[in-house]
């Protein structure tokens, strides 16, 4: 028996994902990032704390053992900074980061911001954070792993290696640029120092702990539309942001993965560029946006908002093999009358069988609804007194709502989320590993 559970994202990221990784976590050994890097944000409350990850696995908050894996790209300064801020809230840390996973440096991230100038209207919006050049850097064999890192000697002439190849590149864009490599050389070498101690193989670390019994869960960065092979191309991210992503990124093999959990939020965000089919500019989107705190946690951008899309949803329910879905955010939606799904799209007045893919056929979709009522507003201590009280209380439209989800994807539906305390959850149906 393999003991795994997976937490993904359906959508353009932000679902909820952290929240459900420390609610699961409380079962868990150990939890794993798997892909993605600091363009992550995961926000977390609990026991009146909030907790935003970028990179650190969000079993930290119960001192659950993380483990950063080979398909994870990392910035040692931003995974130093988390490990400080971890230790000031007096937590222990049980952290393992992969040898095999790359390594971002400055010169990636200025890199990112300057491909974005010149892709024009197929710039994602990234979070700049030098995610995707890291990415082509490993696709193009030359990027640097955790192993040459920790490594000087090894550090040093790959590093010198890579410097011109990216000056050069850099010089293209910017002929003023210049930074001395001796200086990257050292911060970089001072981080190997300092992170070390926490680098393993991964792989056989995880398949060992499989073997022992212990329970693993795989925590998904980004959302399932903004994976590299099967979402939303080019506006997207550059891993495989769904349960594909999860053997290529830990070494676990695909039959001991055993339950895939969708994470869908009420509605529909996103942050950075592409179309958005369902999104709104109305008075609507600001109260979406307000009463969803819908600000990126990495950028602080406002999120694009708009409704729930179940179509392209449908879509990650199929190519992750969703088990069942988590519903989020639910009392973000509140006093908004009435509220929207869409159920699928027309393309030159037909409508289409399964959600089209490509970004230009996308564009040219008209999305079709089913219409909903809404539900009042309630106080948070309001919230919170109806999720202790379980399914039953919640407003009946709600439940409507929830019970149409569930129909619409024909999914099971394991737990609902009407705010962001680990406490203001109801489950319908545990989930074990
Ligand atoms: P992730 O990237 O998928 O982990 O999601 P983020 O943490 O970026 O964004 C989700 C935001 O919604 C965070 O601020 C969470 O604290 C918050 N959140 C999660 N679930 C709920 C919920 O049911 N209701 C409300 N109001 N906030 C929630
Ligand atoms: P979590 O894990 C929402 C988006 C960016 C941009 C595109 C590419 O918190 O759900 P990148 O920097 O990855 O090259 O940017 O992907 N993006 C996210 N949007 N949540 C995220 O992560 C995201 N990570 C990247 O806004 O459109
Ligand atoms: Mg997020």
């Amino acid at each position: 028996m393999n003991n795994t559970i997976a937490v993904i994202g359906l959508s353009w990221g932000d679902e909820g994902k952290g929240k459900f990784v420390d609610y699961l976590a409380q079962k868990a050994d150990i939890v794993v990032r798997y892909n993605g890097g600091n363009n992550a944000g995961h926000t977390i409350v609990a026991n009146g704390v909030k907790y935003k990850f970028k990179l650190m696995p969000s079993g930290a908050p119960l001192e659950k053992e993380g483990v950063i894996a080979n398909g994870c790209v990392v910035d040692p300064k931003v995974l130093l900074e988390e490990i400080e801020n971890l230790k000031k809230l007096n937590k222990n840390i049980y952290l393992k980061l992969s040898s095999t996973a790359h390594v971002i440096f400055p010169f990636h991230r200025i890199l990112d911001g300057l491909e974005e100038e010149s892709k024009g209207n197929y710039a994602a919006g990234t979070t700049k954070r030098g995610i995707g050049p890291t990415y082509s850097d490993k696709a193009a064999r030359w990027g640097l792993r955790v192993f040459d890192l920790i490594n000087p000697e090894i550090l040093k002439p790959k590093l010198e290696k890579l410097f011109k190849i990216k000056k050069e590149l850099i010089n293209i864009y910017d002929p003023s640029w210049s930074v001395n490599l001796d200086t990257i050389y050292e911060e970089y070498k001072n981080y190997g120092e300092q992170l070390k101690p926490y680098v393993i193989d991964s792989a056989y670390y995880l398949n060992k702990a499989l073997d022992a019994g212990k329970n693993i869960l795989f925590e998904a960065a980004q959302g399932s539309l903004l994976g590299i092979d099967h979402g939303y191309y080019p506006y997207g991210t550059s891993s495989n942001a769904n349960a594909l992503g999860i053997s290529a990124g830990t070494g676990i093999p695909p039959k001991k993965i055993n339950k895939i959990i969708g994470i869908v939020k009420a509605y529909t965000s996103r942050v950075g560029e592409g179309k958005f089919p369902t999104e709104l500019f109305n008075d609507n989107a600001d109260k979406i946006r307000e009463q969803g705190h819908e600000y990126g946690t990495v950028t602080g951008r406002p999120r694009r908002v708009g409704w729930l899309d179940l179509f392209n949803i449908k879509y990650g329910i199929m190519i992750n093999g969703v088990d069942k879905v988590i519903i989020t955010l639910l009392d973000a939606l509140e006093g908004i009358n009435p509220i929207k799904i869409c159920t699928t799209y027309e393309l030159n007045g037909k409508k289409l069988e399964s959600w089209p893919i490509q970004s230009e056929i996308i564009e040219n979709c008209v999305p079709i609804y089913k219409t909903f009522e809404g539900w009042e507003a309630k106080s948070r201590d309001e919230w919170l007194n109806i999720a202790k009280k379980g399914y039953d209380a919640l407003p009946e439209p709600m439940r409507i709502y929830i019970q149409s989800i569930k129909e619409l994807l024909n999914t099971d539906i394991a737990m609902v989320s009407i705010g962001p305390d680990r406490r203001e959850t109801i489950v319908l149906e545990d989930i074990n590993f």
